[in-house]
């Protein structure tokens, strides 16, 4: 990673993937840069903005802007807000926007939003005309740490979440940690908890740090563009050795097993947001590894505690309306892409920073563990 050598220049982080690797750029304001750097990769090229109409009313004036100092053209598709958007029809719609408006191979995809327009400009970027290059300009803390890296792109199917899809890589991210000023905060926590996740999964210092500078993080400044440059180093280092995720990129679903069967129960409504998901199941797959004997109790009440200090959830009885019974919650456990012939995988925690793969997780324990936890709410 490249530290900022001066106020104001931003923290470049490098995914290296040989010929396929690109830059994040994060920093304050840096979208500015957002033409400049388009003009460098992509010379003479015309630009498709992929926004959604809540971003669109924030942001998208000063993407152009900057845009239109680095490319000929601009075009603006803006897609409604939300999950409902990352669908076959979201996914028509913007495929024949994109066409309608020429793109070619030459030319640039640039995603301004979230995860849901990160994944949707990707997985049309990766399909249109068999590949055109895309930019992620992340807009959420969730997107700046987590979706806009890494280049899985994918809609939602009737069956599930992320079913369709592509692995296509960015040539650039830029994440401008500015733009984040606009979040409410309660998408800022939920996004905040895939940062902690880093610590938790490989980086016991960073889980300190953060402990230490948690409202810093939360206010802006310096302390924020560390916790983002520190994520995506993280991510780009996992990305880099296991691309398709064959092995250890596995690890960054830490929590998220027990967190997408909640959110499935949840309808994935406003009711439990993905990071508060993540959230109250990296506080259970801590809890369960202590109950396996592999966590000292005291790391899983640190972790806990860190998460609830940032006012996400850590409790089952948090849930706005409630949870299904365990066989429920098992049920959607073993929906998850993360089973293999019947068999449960689970990211557990050795310590704080020491998180592993359970490929072999004892069903009968872990229903009695989710029982116990449902009684306990
Ligand atoms: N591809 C990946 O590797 C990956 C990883 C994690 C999550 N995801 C996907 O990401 C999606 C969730 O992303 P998300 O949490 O960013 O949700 P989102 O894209 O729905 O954004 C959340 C809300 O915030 C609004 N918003 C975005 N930026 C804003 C800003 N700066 N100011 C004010 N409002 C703003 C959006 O309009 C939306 O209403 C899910 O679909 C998930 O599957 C993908
Ligand atoms: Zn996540």
């Amino acid at each position: 990673m490249t530290a900022p050598l001066r106020p104001g220049d931003p923290t470049i982080v490098n995914v290296a993937l040989g010929g396929r690797a690109y830059d994040i750029v994060i920093g304050r304001h840096q979208m500015a840069s957002l033409g400049a750097r388009a003009a460098a990769l992509k010379p003479g090229a015309k630009a498709a903005i992929v926004t959604d109409d809540r971003v669109a009313g924030l942001h998208l004036e000063a993407a152009e802007a900057a845009l239109a100092a680095g490319v000929l053209t601009t075009h603006r598709i803006v897609v409604a807000a939300g999950e409902g958007t990352k669908s076959f029809a979201g996914f028509e719609c913007v495929c024949e926007a994109l066409i309608a408006a020429r793109m070619e191979r030459g030319d640039l995809v640039v995603a301004l939003g979230g995860g849901v327009v990160g994944d949707l400009a990707g997985f049309a970027a990766a399909a249109v005309r068999r590949g055109l290059d895309y930019v992620q300009v992340p807009t959420t803390l969730l997107a700046q740490v987590d979706s806009s890296v890494g280049g899985k792109t994918a809609i939602n199917s009737r069956h599930g979440k992320n079913l369709v899809g592509a692995f296509h890589q960015p040539v650039l991210v830029v994440a401008d940690t500015a733009v984040l000023d606009t979040l409410p905060p309660r998408q800022f926590r939920a996004g905040y908890a895939e940062v902690v996740k880093y610590g938790l999964l490989g980086d016991a210092g960073f889980f300190v740090w953060l402990d230490a500078h948690v409202k810093e993080v939360f206010a802006g400044g310096a302390a924020r563009e560390h916790a983002i440059a520190t994520s995506c180093r993280m991510k780009a280092a996992i990305v880099a050795r296991d691309e398709r995720e064959t092995g250890d990129r596995a690890l960054l679903n830490l929590g998220h097993t027990f967190g997408h069967a909640l959110e499935a129960a949840a309808g994935f409504s406003d009711r439990l947001l993905h990071g508060e998901a993540v959230a109250l199941g990296m506080a259970l797959a801590a809890e369960f590894s202590v109950r396996l004997g592999v966590l000292a109790p005291a790391q899983a009440a640190r972790t806990t505690r860190h998460l609830a200090d940032a006012g996400l959830p850590v409790r089952l009885a948090e849930v706005a309306g409630g949870v299904p019974d365990a066989d429920r919650l098992m049920d959607l456990m073993a929906q998850d892409k993360k089973v293999k012939r019947g068999k449960l995988t689970l990211i557990l925690m050795r310590d704080i920073g020491a998180a592993y793969i359970a490929p072999d997780v004892d069903p009968a324990l872990l229903r009695a563990f989710l029982m116990e936890k449902l009684d306990g709410q």
